[in-house]
């Protein structure tokens, strides 16, 4: 083979690189990849695979790196929200959906083994958060050779508050209007709403909870309900 086949093969291996908005590299090794970006996006976006989608509304932003590898997947991001951390979903026809009006300080969601990570609407997840719906290595029975531990989409309901450095972890799923404890380590499916979360593994510490942005002695009825109504978050509330 002469250099200019060889060069010519190694040109076509190289992703094609498009700098989408003032500040996202995009760096896409498929074909029919789409990323709807009409809102901020400050970031990397890795795309290895085809018919793989991104969208942010205008309304919302996100910091931060994307990788998505495989065929057919989704991150869908609703309206208002601010997200910061990273994306990676490795699969196929896999969607990860963040619902709007929920912010991320600093997120690490990892969507594997063609399991879902789905988030509510209003949700406020702090620092230093893993979301993931697999280990990423197998566990494996001796006896049998069989693997113990299988990846599990995770869903958190409406309105959930997750404190720092918490893990989301296969299997997750955490019902509307709850609160997850510092650090915690969350591996099963809760069904009680208005709960606090907490411990490694995490189990119900508390009853008959809700939560808000503000730093306030008391609040009304009203305002202990006004989260399910869809009015944007606002940065003035933390
Ligand atoms: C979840 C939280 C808000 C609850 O606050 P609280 O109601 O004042 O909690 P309490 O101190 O009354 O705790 C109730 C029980 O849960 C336990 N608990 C609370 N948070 C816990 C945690 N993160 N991990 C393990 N156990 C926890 C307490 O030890 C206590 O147990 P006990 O009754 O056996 O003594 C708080 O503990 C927390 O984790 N805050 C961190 C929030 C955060 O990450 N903020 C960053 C900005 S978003």
């Amino acid at each position: 083979m002469n250099f200019f086949v060889k060069a010519g093969k190694f040109i076509k291996s190289l992703p094609r690189v498009r700098f989408s908005r003032p500040f996202a590299i995009r760096l896409d090794w498929g074909h029919t990849n789409a990323v709807d970006a009409k809102g901020r996006l400050i970031a990397t976006i890795r795309l290895y695979g085809s018919g793989n989608r991104i969208e942010l509304p205008k309304t919302s932003s996100f910091t931060g790196h994307i990788t998505i590898r495989g065929q057919g997947n989704r991150i869908l991001i609703g309206e208002n929200c601010r997200l910061a951390g990273e994306f990676i979903v490795k699969g196929g026809n896999q969607t990860v959906t963040i619902g709007e009006g929920t912010t991320f300080e600093s997120v690490y969601v990892l969507s594997l083994e063609r399991c879902d990570v789905t988030i509510g609407r209003r949700c406020m997840f702090s620092r230093g958060i893993e979301v993931r719906t697999s280990d990423s290595h197998s566990l494996i029975r001796k006896r049998d050779g069989r693997r113990l531990n299988r990846a599990a989409p995770v869903v958190v309901g409406d309105h959930v508050w997750v404190g720092l450095g918490s893990i989301l972890n296969k299997g997750t799923i955490i019902p509307e209007d709850c609160v997850v404890g510092a650090k915690s380590f969350v591996n099963k499916a809760f069904t009680e709403s208005g709960v606090v979360l907490a411990g490694s593994p995490a189990a119900i510490v508390k009853r008959g909870v809700t939560w808000s942005r503000q730093r306030r002695r008391r609040l009304s009825q009203d305002e202990m309900e006004a989260w399910r109504s869809c009015a944007p978050f606002n940065d003035e509330d933390e």
